[in-house]
Formats: structure tokens, C-alpha cells, sequence
């Protein structure tokens, strides 16, 4: 069976096709980078479709098809429009991309402060690769690669603070065009659930959602003007279960709390506990190890 399955696959990809390492082309509040180690350790076996419908910078995704060299129909997503939209021109127009993001880097250089803000109080109607472009120089220069829009829906994140950020990093901009066309990635924005409606048995599916924080100052869920709280946490457990029920392969991380450890307390037998760096508070302090939770519903 297994056998089939992998013959089937090799039909659909050219396996001797080698895709150059990449790496998330934006820089995205709880991104996965730094954890990729521990998610390694809990890859399935074998899986032909992959799903992650908390999208973000794509970490893992971008782990799976460079780094490991593995094959799978992707169905990638995210609330976030903007941000799907930029991973569709990556995908489909990256050549168009690269000579508006030159030009904005250039004029970022000639004076950040009033490019950056004049830049974000733009509304006029943009193509959508410049609005790929446009998303890609605010979020590579402002304030810890945020993502928060105002009650009327523009983008209100104040500038960061760097000395030279590389705006237009064209390699690795082809590359992550690469390893999307390669993978067929079906992007998409959405709700998480509507989603995983299309989800299999034995298909792999990977949940980052927004974290419940740590403390009362750690709060950082808003990605969008729609927050993620208890309930929501609760709403997603339910869909965790639905998949584990049709046979899927999910993995979630979440950061370590009583709640969410009660939440999964099903799964207990297959929860790691792993140290990780959250680069997200603004005191240095504050960025120490704090432990998060990968769940999932197979043997690691
Ligand atoms: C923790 S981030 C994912 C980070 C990602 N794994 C990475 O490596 O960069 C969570 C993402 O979930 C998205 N999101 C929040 N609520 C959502 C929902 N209800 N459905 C789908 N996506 C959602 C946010 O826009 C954000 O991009």
C-alpha cells in the first residue's frame, strides 16, 4: 500500500528536481524557524498532501521542500489576505516582483523614516504586484515584522529599527517561487476550518494559530483585527479532533499553559514539551526561554 502510494506520488513530481534551500520571504510574528529542529523529529513518514492554514512566514513549509527535499501537494493559507496575495505573485510573477522591490529599497535608503510612512498611508488602488511589493518593503522594515491593521483596516504598525534591511532578497525570492510552483501550492485565504473541510486520511496538516499568552503582557494575537482567544482555542481543539477522527496526520504547537494542556489532555501521551526564544517583547529581557507544546495525534 505504502509502496503504491509513494509510486503514485513519484508520478506526479520530478523527483530528481532539486529545490534550492529557501526561507520565509516575509518576517512573521511567531515564526517557526527557530523550532524547526523539534518539528523535524515528528515529520510522518509518508504523506502526499500537506495543509497549513495558519500560513504566516511558512517556516516549516519552506523546512519541508528545501531542506528534506520532500514531495506533497501543498494547500497553504491564511486570514490574511494581503499576505496570501503576496505569496501568489511570489509564485506565479516573481520576475514582476523584483524591480519594484529594488525601487523601493532604494527609496527606503534615501530616508527611511518618511518613505516608511508615506509608503503605509497609501491607498490608492495597487495591482496586486504592487501590493505584493508594498506589503513585502513595510513588513521587512517595520516594527519586528508585525501585522496589525487599525478599526478601518490599514495597516497602523510603526517603523522598526534597522540599519540596512535587505528589502529585495531576490534568490531567495525565486527560490520560494520554486518550491511553491514545485509543491502546485493551492493558496488560499480563509478561515482555518473552511479549510480543513477538504482535508483526508493520511493527509499531513500543520496548525500554528496565534498563541494564547503566557501573561497578561504577552499578548500579541493580533495579526489581524480578528484576535484569538480561549475560545477560539477551544473551537480549534474541536477541528483537531474531526481530523484525528478521519485519519489525518496533525501536528499543532501552542505555548505551554495549563489551559492548553488540559485542552489536549487526550493527546497527552503524544505532547513534547520544547524550549523556545520568543523574539516578540520588546525588553531583551523578556525574550528568555519559555517552553511551547507540540501536539500530535500519531507517535512521533
Ligand atoms: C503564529 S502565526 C503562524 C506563523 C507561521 N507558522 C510561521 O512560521 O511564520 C499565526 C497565523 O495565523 C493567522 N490566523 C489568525 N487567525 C486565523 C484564522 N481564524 N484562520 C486562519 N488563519 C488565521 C494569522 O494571520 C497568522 O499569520
Amino acid at each position: 500500500m505504502q509502496q503504491e502510494r509513494l509510486k503514485s506520488s513519484q508520478n506526479r513530481f520530478d523527483l530528481n528536481a532539486i529545490i534550492p534551500k529557501c526561507y520565509p520571504f516575509v518576517k512573521w510574528a511567531g515564526g517557526k524557524t527557530q523550532l524547526l529542529p523539534e518539528l523535524d523529529a515528528l515529520i510522518p513518514s509518508l504523506f502526499d498532501r500537506y495543509f497549513e492554514p495558519f500560513l504566516g512566514g511558512g517556516a516549516f513549509f519552506f523546512y519541508l521542500v528545501s531542506e528534506k527535499q520532500l514531495r506533497f501537494t501543498a494547500y497553504l493559507s491564511d486570514i490574511n489576505d494581503e499576505l496570501i496575495t503576496a505569496y501568489k505573485v511570489v509564485k506565479n510573477d516573481v520576475e514582476k516582483l523584483v524591480e519594484p522591490l529594488r525601487i523601493h529599497e532604494r527609496q527606503y535608503k534615501t530616508n527611511p523614516n518618511e518613505y516608511y510612512y508615506k509608503l503605509r498611508a497609501e491607498i490608492r488602488a495597487f495591482d496586486d504586484v504592487e501590493r505584493a511589493a508594498r506589503f513585502i518593503t513595510l513588513n521587512k522594515t517595520c516594527y519586528n515584522g508585525l501585522y496589525r491593521v487599525n478599526k478601518n483596516g490599514l495597516f497602523n504598525v510603526p517603523i522598526g529599527r534597522y540599519k540596512n534591511p535587505l528589502i529585495c532578497d531576490a534568490e531567495n525570492l525565486r527560490n520560494v517561487s520554486l518550491a511553491l510552483r514545485h509543491s502546485k501550492a493551492h493558496l488560499l485565504v480563509g478561515r482555518y476550518g473552511e479549510i480543513l473541510e477538504e482535508a483526508q486520511t493520511d493527509d499531513f496538516i500543520y496548525l500554528d494559530p496565534p498563541y494564547r499568552p503566557t501573561s497578561s503582557t504577552a499578548r500579541f494575537t493580533s495579526y489581524t483585527d480578528a484576535g484569538f482567544d480561549d475560545s477560539d482555542q477551544q473551537e480549534l481543539y474541536q477541528v483537531f479532533r474531526k481530523l484525528d477522527r478521519k485519519g489525518c496526520k496533525v501536528l499543532l504547537s501552542n505555548s505551554d499553559s495549563p489551559f492548553i494542556q488540559e485542552l489536549y489532555a487526550e493527546y497527552r501521551d503524544n505532547i513534547t514539551e520544547v524550549n523556545a526564544l520568543r523574539a516578540i517583547n520588546c525588553k531583551g529581557s523578556k525574550r528568555t526561554g519559555h517552553k511551547e507544546l507540540l501536539i500530535c495525534n500519531y507517535a512521533g
